[in-house]
């Protein structure tokens, strides 16, 4: 088998060195390049300074058995609400960074003023990650033939990239989140920790731009409630609600 398991520690090394940019004094046009897949940057930008909680794209009950109406509602009007407001505080200091996307600030963190790169990454991170989660759920879809195929020729076959997605996600010490990608034309499984995300500063390498096609929220919060300490039914239970016809839209 092909080992295309990007580490958790190789990733998080990658995200550490994030911090280490030097000071910036603001966000350079030639440094907002953005990668044609990723979604229509007027889809993620501030009105009148402001991001906004979109509604979900369907009722808070509408993954269960799997994912329970309670959690639901308490993740999306708690926990992302959290995330949103706190990061248009972070932005709302300065007026270099509320007009951009969320796309163009995560792609750049490196370029965020150090004074509030940390809350753009940790909210800005959480916007992303939660709007991005949301969509990748449904019931009732199944792999379609893009994402099956590249899935055997990077794994050998589904049920190896399932185990491997399953046991990077039980791997993650803590919160953060499980990743599968598209990079270098190969399908990759990522971690990384807290709210970070694989396009962080990926715009340092602008042809290289992972194509995020699934994400999988392991914090407690998005569990707890239903599976308790049980970290590994929720994950083995995901496979219930990938909204395989967005992953396949996505390849398109
Ligand atoms: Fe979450």
């Amino acid at each position: 088998m092909k080992n295309n398991i990007t580490s958790r520690k190789n990733f998080l090394k990658t995200s550490a060195l994030l911090g280490l940019g030097t000071l910036a004094l603001g966000i350079e046009a030639k440094d907002l390049a953005e990668p044609k897949h990723l979604a229509k940057p007027s889809d993620n930008k501030p009105t009148n300074g402001k991001f906004e909680l979109a509604p979900l794209p369907y009722a808070y009950n509408a993954l269960e058995p799997f994912i329970d109406a309670q959690t639901m509602e308490i993740h999306h009007s708690k926990h992302h609400q959290a995330y949103v407001n706190k990061l248009n505080e972070a932005i709302a200091t300065d007026s270099s960074l509320n007009t951009k996307s969320l796309e163009e600030l995560l792609l750049n963190l490196s370029k965020v003023p150090e004074n509030v790169r940390g809350a753009v990454r940790n909210h800005g991170g959480g916007h992303w990650n939660h709007t991005f989660f949301w969509k990748s759920m449904k019931l009732g879809t199944q792999m379609g033939p893009k994402f099956s195929t590249l899935a055997t020729s990077s794994f050998g076959d589904i049920d190896k990239f399932k185990a491997n997605f399953e046991k990077l996600a039980m791997g993650i010490f803590g919160s953060g989140w499980a990743w599968v990608v598209l990079q270098d034309k190969q399908l990759k499984i990522m971690t990384s920790a807290n709210q970070d995300n694989p396009l962080m500063d990926a715009g340092k390498e602008p042809n290289r731009v992972p194509k995020i096609l699934l994400g999988l929220d392991v914090w407690e919060h998005a569990y707890y409630l239903k599976h308790k300490n049980k970290r590994a039914d929720y994950v083995s239970s995901f496979w219930n609600v990938v909204n395989w016809d967005e992953i396949e839209a996505l390849l398109k």
